[in-house]
This record gives C-alpha cells, sequence and structure tokens, in this order.
C-alpha cells in the first residue's frame, strides 16, 4: 500500500503541531502516524485512499462505527437550538436519566469532556468524604494522563520494583513527583497483597481505583470474586471503592462492567462509548459522594453538557438499549467469532497464541500462558505482534498494535468473515515468503 501523501501530511503537519500528532498515544501508531480522510460504518480511508476494516474505532468510543446517522442527526439537532448556554437544558436531564436508570452505581452523576477529568473529580469527591489522601491504584492501570495518576502504566520490571510491593513509577518527564507519593501502587487479580495492604493503609486510604475488566494493557477479566472483594474490604475499611470504566462503560453491558461482574462502586467514571464519539464523559455514584458537589467540593468546566454531546450520547444509549438491547447480542457474536477466528488462524501456523476478553473488545498476544496482571503481560513477544499488526495494514485491516481489539454494531457477519480471509491471506503469505 501507498502511503505516500500520508507521509507528506505528517512532514507537513510537524512544522506546525509538536510531533505531527495531537496525541502521544498516536506517535506509536504502525506503520507510521497515518492521516485518514474519512470513515463510514466500519471502514477507514486514509489519505492516500487505502481502505481498511476499522477495530481502533477511535481507540474505543465508536460503538456504533463512523458517522451513524442517528448520531450526526441527534447532534445537529441538538445543536440546531443553539450551541452552549452556560446553563441548564433538558437533554441534561434526559441523559442522567437514562444513565441513572442503567447503571447500577449511578444514584446522582455529573457530566464533562473527557475521563481524565472524571478520575480527578472522583479522587476530590473520595478525599473530601473520607479525610484520607492516598489512592490505590493497580500497575499497568490507566486513569487518564494528569499527574497524580500517570502512575506505573507501563513501568520497566526494573523500575517496578518487588511484585507485592511495586514502586510507583512516574509515566513522563516534567511529571510532579510530590504527586507520587499520594499513590499505593498494587498488582491486581492478587487478593491477598490487595487485603495485606489496604488494612495495613487503611487510615489513610481514601479510595481504590480501577479497571474492572484491564483494558489498557490486555484484557483481562478479574479472578471470579476478586472485585466482590475489594468491594468488601472498601466497606469494612472505609475506603471509596472508583470503578473506571471509561472503556467498558455501555460497551460490555448496558450498565458496564459493574452490572456484567456483579459488583456496584461507590463512585464510577464513563467516556468513550457513552457518546459513539461524540467528546463527553460522566462520573456517577451514591447520593452522599456526589452531593458533596454541593457542599464545597469543586468540578467546573466550559464545554460540560453542552447540547451537541448531550443529544448524541442519548442517541447512543438509545440505539444500544434499543429492542431489549439486541445490539449487545451482536456485539458480543461478532467480538467472539472474530477472536477465535483470528487466534485459530494464527494457530494453524504453529504460533502459540492467547485470546482474552468479552467480545465486545477483546485482546491478542502472544505468550505461552494468560495474561492475569501486568507483570504477566510483559513477558509477551509484543515485536511479533507489532509485525502482525504492520501486515494486517498492508491488508487492509486496522488495529491497535497494542493487541486490543473493539467492535461495533456496524461490523457485520460478513465483514468478520472479509477480515478473516484478509487475515488468513496475510498469514499465509508470510509463510511462503522465503527466509
Ligand atoms: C480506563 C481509562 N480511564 C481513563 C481514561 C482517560 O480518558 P480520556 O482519554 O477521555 O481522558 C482512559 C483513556 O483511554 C481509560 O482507558
Amino acid at each position: 500500500m501507498d502511503r505516500i501523501r500520508s507521509k507528506e501530511l505528517l512532514e507537513r503537519a510537524r512544522q506546525v503541531i509538536a510531533g505531527g500528532v495531537n496525541s502521544n498515544v498516536r506517535l506509536l501508531s504502525l506503520p507510521q502516524p497515518l492521516f485518514f480522510r474519512e470513515g463510514r460504518g466500519c471502514r477507514i480511508r486514509d489519505e492516500d485512499g487505502n481502505e481498511y476494516l476499522d477495530y481502533v474505532l477511535g481507540q474505543g468510543p465508536l460503538i456504533h462505527g463512523h458517522c451513524h446517522p442517528a448520531l450526526l442527526a441527534a447532534a445537529q439537532e441538538g445543536m440546531s437550538r443553539g450551541m452552549m448556554f452556560a446553563g441548564q437544558h433538558v437533554g441534561e436531564i434526559e441523559l442522567a436519566e437514562r444513565i441513572c436508570r442503567l447503571v447500577p452505581g449511578a444514584e446522582l452523576v455529573r457530566f464533562g469532556s473527557s475521563g481524565s477529568e472524571m478520575v480527578q473529580v472522583a479522587f476530590r469527591l473520595a478525599r473530601a468524604h473520607t479525610g484520607r489522601r492516598r489512592i490505590v491504584k493497580f500497575e499497568g492501570h490507566y486513569h487518564g494522563w494528569f499527574d497524580n495518576v500517570l502512575v506505573s502504566v507501563a513501568p520497566s520490571l526494573e523500575e517496578a520494583g518487588p511484585r507485592e510491593s511495586p514502586r510507583a513509577v512516574r509515566a513522563s518527564r516534567g511529571q510532579d513527583t510530590a504527586a507520587l507519593d499520594s499513590m499505593l501502587v498494587l498488582p491486581w487479580n492478587d487478593p491477598e497483597i490487595l487485603e495485606k495492604t489496604l488494612r495495613a493503609h487503611a487510615h489513610e486510604i481514601a479510595a481504590v481505583i480501577t479497571e474492572p475488566i484491564m483494558a489498557n494493557v490486555g484484557c483481562i477479566l478479574p479472578e471470579p470474586g476478586y472485585l466482590q472483594h475489594m468491594r468488601a474490604l472498601c466497606d469494612e475499611l472505609g475506603s471509596v471503592l472508583i470503578v473506571d470504566e471509561v472503556i467498558t462503560g455501555f460497551r460490555v453491558a448496558p450498565g458496564g462492567a459493574q452490572e456484567y461482574l456483579g459488583v456496584t462502586p461507590d463512585l464510577c467514571t464513563f467516556g468513550k462509548a457513552m457518546a459513539g464519539g461524540f467528546p463527553i464523559a460522566c462520573l456517577a455514584g451514591k447520593k452522599y459522594l456526589m452531593d458533596q458537589l454541593t457542599g464545597g467540593v469543586n468540578h467546573s468546566g466550559t464545554y460540560n453538557a453542552n447540547l451537541l454531546v448531550v443529544h448524541a450520547s442519548i442517541a447512543c444509549l438509545d440505539l444500544l438499549t434499543a429492542r431489549d438491547g439486541v445490539a449487545y447480542q451482536h456485539l458480543f457474536d461478532t467480538g467472539q467469532r472474530l477472536c477465535h477466528g483470528v487466534a485459530a488462524l494464527i494457530r494453524e501456523k504453529g504460533e502459540c497464541v492467547q485470546a482474552q476478553g468479552p467480545g465486545p473488545m477483546f485482546h491478542l498476544a502472544f505468550s505461552e500462558t494468560p495474561l492475569r496482571d501486568y507483570r504477566s503481560a510483559v513477558g509477551c513477544d509484543t515485536p511479533r505482534y507489532h509485525q502482525m499488526t504492520r501486515r494486517w495494514m498492508e491488508a487492509g485491516v486496522r488495529v491497535l498494535e497494542r493487541g486490543l481489539w473493539y467492535v461495533s454494531t456496524t461490523h457485520s457477519a460478513a465483514d468478520v468473515d472479509e477480515t478473516l480471509n484478509r487475515i488468513a491471506d496475510s498469514l499465509r503469505e508470510e509463510h511462503a515468503a522465503p527466509g
């Protein structure tokens, strides 16, 4: 595939945009940061005219694919009444009512523009309520790019320290190192270490924050009973349980992973799939915590709950929950068939691949053993996966280099067949190639 125009555009962009991209995550794209012209449904076309079946889906938000007509119409309808009022509109209530009906842990909500912001509000509420300072987070979990939480997201094993008491490792130069001290980092999926640490530090732990399904590294389900154990410990020791559903929310069930896994948090954060690609995020939680937002805890934002994003989000959730949630059946069926299909094709070639995840998102990795936490993921053959994703890109299948696949309601059975055929051809060519 030619990528000449993308290369030229990247050079031009680098003259005026730092690195040529507007999110550091995009610097890592293989074979290079590409420029795209348009997306429709489950397909995306780059500036050189190459078309790809898209399993990146904007890093998760595009649960109804690119440019779903119902979302575009709703956004336009919202905007036709006004863009923002710096005051309230009925749509906010309608969206909040839907979320409170769907999400087990949602008694009250607040809207913002990004998942990163919502996590910060959750920390503030937890600290205000408990009068404690420290937050427990897990190695390899990502909760946004702000100083106080961009900690131990992808540390090298040398930096990371002992497994039972990992060091808090900053992930960016320039990060305020004082912020690291407020984080207590633990390995995920280990109930003994969790219990021991929470008991030893109970007096200083305001909150435990967790991805309910670890999806920023791998796509790892919690061991049976692990999140329930976390819930019980937080209850007993007076810490706030924050479940970060920015990836899982509205993707694995209408009520998020908390519904799917049967654990109700005190606070939870949403973004990505909640509006199918429009920039809105949500903090939801128990009334006694959320009520602090009218009792001295600040949360603000110029763009919060503007008409465009709120109306798009309502349309997105309505599509997901229509006809008894048939959309979820589709997401699970499609994702599972694709996941098992790709894994089978790789195994046929004699390679050992782990395929994990519920279906609406899943993860592939070259590893002898299933991934169960961050350190088990570090041992995967990442260069081999990168090599494969580059080949799949050449075959017109766009996936994230880190192994996570997202599917949308617009990926049909025929699209899955086409993807599997393209991957089968790509693998055949690779194995037929001399050397
Ligand atoms: C679990 C999780 N939390 C928070 C965030 C931050 O969300 P945003 O990129 O909208 O700030 C992300 C982003 O990928 C995420 O995966």
